[in-house]
Parts: structure tokens; C-alpha cells; sequence
């Protein structure tokens, strides 16, 4: 799809750091990068309708079949990226790309067949996801899962759904698996090891951000 912005998308497994690396980029393009134009950074799930219905059963307050719960996330996503800008809430992802707007996404496409898949067919959430736009890069931040584990314990009073201890270790298998199938159609995927101080991470991202944003800038 043709547009302008640069669309980023950070992920890993919970505890990786990819909440605090998007305030950092986004923190940077209102700095130094602001030579690049505008950003809008966000997350994954939303606050919008189907992402607040989500984010109840992630912390165990509404119960949801796990097909239920794939399809919310995929309507989270379609809202997020196609929502038009009413005066009421911010628009949608892809306008703004349009308009020239650098997009950083917490979490996006990659978390929703790393985790549903769990336990259902990972080419069936590519399939109820198909109307995603392509990100320019997703970035992510690995995480070993005793370290993932180590992190939520000290910062988590109450687990969400997926962080439970011996999960992280099947997320990790998982997020592999769907690595591979989007880099097979194409999707731009880096590593960044996450077991570093935040600066060197930041570091580590903007080496790969910079060439797009510099490209992005000469056309
Ligand atoms: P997280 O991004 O860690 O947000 P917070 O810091 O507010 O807890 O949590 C979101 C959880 O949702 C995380 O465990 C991954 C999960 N998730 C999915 O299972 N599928 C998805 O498509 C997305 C976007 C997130």
C-alpha cells in the first residue's frame, strides 16, 4: 500500500520493553528526530470498543472463547488502522500514513499470531487479519522468557492473561513460528536483543529506523 509516514511496530513478550522503547522513540521524534516530521505513537490493544472489550478479559474480568477473543483483537486492529477522524477521537492509522504521519505501534499484527495461536491455527489469524496494512518494520525485542518471567514478577502485582510464567516460554516458540511465516511474504522484521540498558535498545532501534525515516525524507 502507498503511503507516506513510516509505519514502526515494536514487539516482544511481556516485560520486553516494547511500552517503554515506544514512549523513547516517540520522546525522539519530538527531539532530535523532529527533523523527520511528525509521529503518533500508540498501542495495541486500543481503548476503542473492541480493544476495551479485550482488555477485560486480559485481566480476567469478562470470560471470552479464545476465537471470540482473536476476533476482537482483529476488529481492534481494523478499527485502529481504518477508524475516520469524526472531531470525536484521533483517526486511524492509515490516514495519518497518508497525511505523512511516522506511526509507532506497541504491539500489532505479530502479537496477535504469536499469542492466539496458542491454541488455534496461526493461518487462520492471518486470515481474519488480512485487511492489516503492512508495517514498514516491525522491531523485535528479544527477550530470553526467564527474563521476560523475572521482569513481570518484580512489576506485576495482578497477571494478565498471557503472563503467566510458563506461558512466556510458549509465546516465545510462537512469536518464532510467526516471524518466519510474514517474513516469507515479504514483512520486514528485525531483532534487537532486550537484555541491554534502555539507551543501547533505543540505540539498537533507531540504527534500523534511521535509513527509512532518511529515504522516507529524500522522496
Ligand atoms: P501489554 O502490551 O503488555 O500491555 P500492558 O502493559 O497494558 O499490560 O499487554 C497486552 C497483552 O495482550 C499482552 O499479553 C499481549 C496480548 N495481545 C494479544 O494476545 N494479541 C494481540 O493481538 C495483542 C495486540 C496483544
Amino acid at each position: 500500500m502507498v503511503h507516506s509516514g513510516v509505519f514502526i511496530v515494536l514487539e516482544g513478550l511481556d516485560g520486553s520493553g516494547t511500552t517503554t522503547q515506544t514512549g523513547r522513540l516517540q520522546n525522539w521524534f519530538n527531539s532530535e528526530g523532529s527533523v523527520f516530521g511528525k509521529c503518533f505513537a500508540t498501542c495495541e490493544p486500543t481503548a476503542g470498543p473492541a480493544g476495551s472489550i479485550t482488555r477485560l478479559a486480559l485481566n480476567h474480568r469478562l470470560s471470552l472463547d479464545n476465537r471470540t477473543l482473536a476476533l476482537l483483537f482483529a476488529a481492534d486492529r481494523a478499527d485502529h488502522v481504518y477508524k475516520e477522524d469524526n472531531g470525536l477521537h484521533e483517526p486511524g492509522l492509515y490516514p495519518l500514513l497518508q497525511q505523512g504521519v511516522h506511526v509507532v505501534c506497541d504491539r500489532y499484527l505479530l502479537s496477535s499470531l504469536a499469542y492466539q495461536s496458542l491454541d488455534l491455527p496461526m493461518e487462520w489469524i492471518l486470515q481474519i487479519n488480512t485487511q492489516a496494512i503492512r508495517p514498514d518494520i516491525t522491531i523485535f525485542i528479544d527477550l530470553d522468557p526467564g527474563v521476560s518471567e523475572r521482569r513481570l514478577q518484580e512489576s506485576r502485582l495482578n497477571r494478565d492473561l498471557f503472563e503467566a510464567a510458563s506461558i512466556q516460554q510458549r509465546v516465545l516458540a510462537q512469536y518464532e513460528k510467526a516471524i518466519r511465516l510474514l517474513q516469507n511474504e515479504g514483512h520486514r522484521i528485525i531483532r534487537v536483543a532486550g537484555d541491554q540498558s534502555e539507551e543501547q535498545v533505543q540505540r539498537d532501534i533507531l540504527k534500523e529506523v534511521l535509513p527509512l525515516l532518511q529515504k522516507q525524507l529524500r522522496e
